[in-house]
């Protein structure tokens, strides 16, 4: 437990009566029926307010009408992609949201019912999400960046009633049609959706194949608004799929009930965000961030949330920012750092910033990769407001460790992410699971039970959800970071401790790209590692070996794995590098040593690991990166 002079009265209250704490935070929100009990805790099983029954939707939605926020506007949607922008009140959305419940009912989705949702940052994403908790049946939305594989596994795993999606995403200037991903989705996958609805939008037109298909506007135009259904605290609002070590994404599970109470406590606690702000999390929907603080957070708390479909840069520019920051006064902003990285390099001077009114802006966040100091220096002198780094995950669904803007955040320290947040109790351990010294690297772990809005199990899978979280060190969850806390309390995230790579904000497994790799004819076998890059934070490297007499040029064999990932995991996966070695470092085992790897790229002086089957490895591998200026030899690739 910290004991951090600059720790908040609030988490000082909760380190006193945890139940207490998070008895009073359920109380601000409005239950259909409030839990009597806080928490049944059985060890690797536990469960917030247990016999609550509340609706999510309503709360986000309908609450709001009700208290008089009904002409207050809840969603703005600007999308420089199509040269357009829309907003909704909080009456309207309510309204729009009741109707598409209708339309997804009439499908036979009922409480309990996945949904899958693949769509691009149109305000119908957000809706479909709304409508699904309105009916108590639990969306999955995968992003659209990845390919049908994906989403097919995702299929498979969560076994959806109906699929939702649209007739294309564009990115930046390119139009990418969804019919056709979604469908090779569906034939690939073992269980596939009864009905896959289609928002066209008129980027595209699209033409419906096949009696699953059905038009979204024409069975919205015939349905009837229905009310919110009535769900328990711990029935699963959503499952998001994340990368773990292994290539079969995890599906965390998120109960209604915790995430509405510590939802909107983070808001206030963390944000500092007041009923009626404007908050924008440049993101996405198919991310974490996106579920929690561009759908859920701001609604919850009633802001105005804002849902921008564009890039940092490129639209049209290195200012889009803060030309949305401006034209939409917005009061708290938070995207990930590579976005920042990115205007960066386009406008170093922050040229784009002229003629913007930043007034309305009081705090900048960022998470989802580490925030490198330069950045934060930069970003700090031209905003002349706090930028506050924070840090958390998927699996947590709010922040574990920030500068927690409505507690009286602490100074800043460039590099760490901050102090926990009230609910967390963040511990660093060695391996053998003693406690480390302050300063002392270590596993970042918390102390379980995990506070409201975490996961709690992994979609039908809990044995995998305490095998991954719970086991490595008994009575913790496992973040799989590793990191330091300092004397006085500040956390400081050193990297993930698995093979989990972080790019441009994307959370992938290098694990899956070896899989996709390692399965080309010519490939005998292939590591596939994160090397640090000035943009995107870090980019995968591939090594590979070719299969005795395996005839392929190196060049075509890169493109044809580059290839191959883009087409089996998806674009994001940004795999572009990939070097043939004649043979990869082991352990005498067999085992290859991808953190050697990883060393190699990054700095000259890596130590020879005792267990190596053989050093000369490591010169023909040093000789492999020199030829081709990859990591320190020249760039990234
Ligand atoms: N659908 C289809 N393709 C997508 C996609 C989507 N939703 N999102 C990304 N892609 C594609 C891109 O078009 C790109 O394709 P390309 O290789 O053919 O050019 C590829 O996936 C890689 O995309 P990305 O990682 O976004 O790199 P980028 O070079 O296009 O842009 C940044 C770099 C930094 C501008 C961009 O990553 C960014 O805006 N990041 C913000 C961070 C963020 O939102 N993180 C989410 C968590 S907070
Ligand atoms: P995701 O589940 O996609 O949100 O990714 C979570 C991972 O991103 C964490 O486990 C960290 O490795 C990394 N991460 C997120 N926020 C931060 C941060 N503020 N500093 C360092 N790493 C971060």
């Amino acid at each position: 437990m910290s004991t951090s002079p600059l720790l908040s009265d609030d988490h000082r209250r909760w380190q006193a009566d945890p139940l207490g704490f998070w008895a009073e935070q359920a109380r601000a929100i409005d239950w259909i029926v409030p839990p009597a009990t806080v928490l049944e805790d059985e060890g690797e099983t536990w469960r917030w307010f247990p016999d609550g029954q509340l609706n999510t939707c309503a709360l986000a939605l309908d609450h709001h009408v009700d208290q008089g926020r009904g002409d207050q506007l809840a969603l703005i949607h600007d999308s420089p992609v199509t040269g357009s922008q829309a907003r909704w009140t909080y009456r309207e959305l309510r309204d729009e949201v009741a109707r598409l419940a209708g339309a997804i009912r009439s499908l036979g989705v009922e409480k309990g019912d996945r949904v899958v949702i693949y769509m691009p940052m149109i305000p119908e994403a957000v809706m479909a999400m709304l409508a699904c908790a309105r009916l108590g049946a639990v969306h999955s939305v995968v992003f659209g960046g990845f390919a049908p594989k994906e989403l097919a596994v995702r299929i498979d795993d969560a076994r959806p009633t109906l699929l939702l999606t649209a007739s294309c995403g564009i990115e930046v200037d390119r139009v990418i049609a969804y019919m056709p991903l979604v469908r090779e989705a569906l034939a690939l996958s073992a269980h596939p959706p009864a009905h896959v609805l289609v928002r066209e939008r008129s980027a595209m037109p699209v033409r419906l194949s096949a009696p699953a298909e059905l038009d979204w506007d024409t069975l919205v135009a015939r349905a009837a608004p229905v009310d919110p259904v009535p769900v328990g605290a711990n029935d699963p609002l959503y499952v998001l799929y994340t990368s773990g070590t292994t290539g079969r994404p995890k599906g965390g599970v998120r109960e209604n009930g915790g995430h509405a109470v510590a939802l909107r406590y983070s808001m206030g606690a963390v944000y500092g965000a007041r009923p009626g702000d404007v908050y924008w999390a440049a993101s996405d929907v198919g991310w974490v961030v996106g579920h929690s603080y561009i759908v859920y957070g701001p609604l919850l708390h009633g802001c105005t949330t804002l849902v921008y479909e564009g890039k940092p840069v490129r639209t049209p520019d290195a200012s889009a920012f803060w030309r949305v920051i401006a034209e939409h006064r917005v009061n708290v902003f938070f995207t990930a750092p590579t976005a920042f990285r990115a205007i960066k390099k386009e406008d170093p001077e922050g040229r784009g910033l002229a003629g913007h009114d930043l007034s309305s802006l009081r705090t900048i966040f960022l998470a989802g990769e580490r925030l490198d100091p330069p950045t934060l220096a930069w970003l700090e002198a031209l905003v002349a407001r706090p930028v506050l780094d924070h840090w958390w995950q998927t699996e947590t669904g709010w922040p574990m460790v920030a500068y927690a803007a409505g507690l009286g955040a602490p100074p800043v320290r460039a590099g760490s992410a901050g102090l926990p947040v009230p609910g967390y109790d963040v511990r660093v351990l060695r391996e053998d699971g003693s406690p480390c010294e302050p300063g002392e690297p270590g596993d970042i772990v918390v102390r379980t039970p995990l506070p409201p809005g975490n996961l709690c199990t992994l979609w039908g899978d809990h044995a995998r959800f305490v095998d991954s979280y719970l086991r490595r060190h008994p009575g913790h969850y496992l973040t799989s970071d590793g990191g330091v806390i300092d004397a006085e309390g500040y956390v400081t995230v050193l990297g993930r401790t698995d093979d989990v790579i972080n790019v441009a904000g994307h959370r992938l497994s290098t694990g899956e790209m070896e899989a996709v790799v390692g399965a080309d004819p010519a490939v005998a076998e292939c590591a596939v590692v994160g090397i640090e890059d000035g943009l995107k934070g870090q980019v995968p490297l591939g090594f590979v070996v070719l299969k005795d007499g395996a005839a392929v040029h190196p060049q075509r064999l890169e493109a044809r794995l580059v290839q191959s990932v883009r087409a089996e995991i998806g674009p994001i996966a940004a795999l572009k590098t990939v070097l043939v070695v004649g043979r990869l470092p082991k352990t005498r085992s067999g085992k290859i040593l991808r953190r050697t790897l990883r060393q190699m790229v990054a700095r000259a002086d890596v130590a020879v690991p005792a267990t190596i089957d053989d050093p000369v490895i490591l010169r023909e591998i040093e000789a492999a990166l020199r030829a081709r200026g990859v990591g320190r030899f020249g760039g990234a690739g």
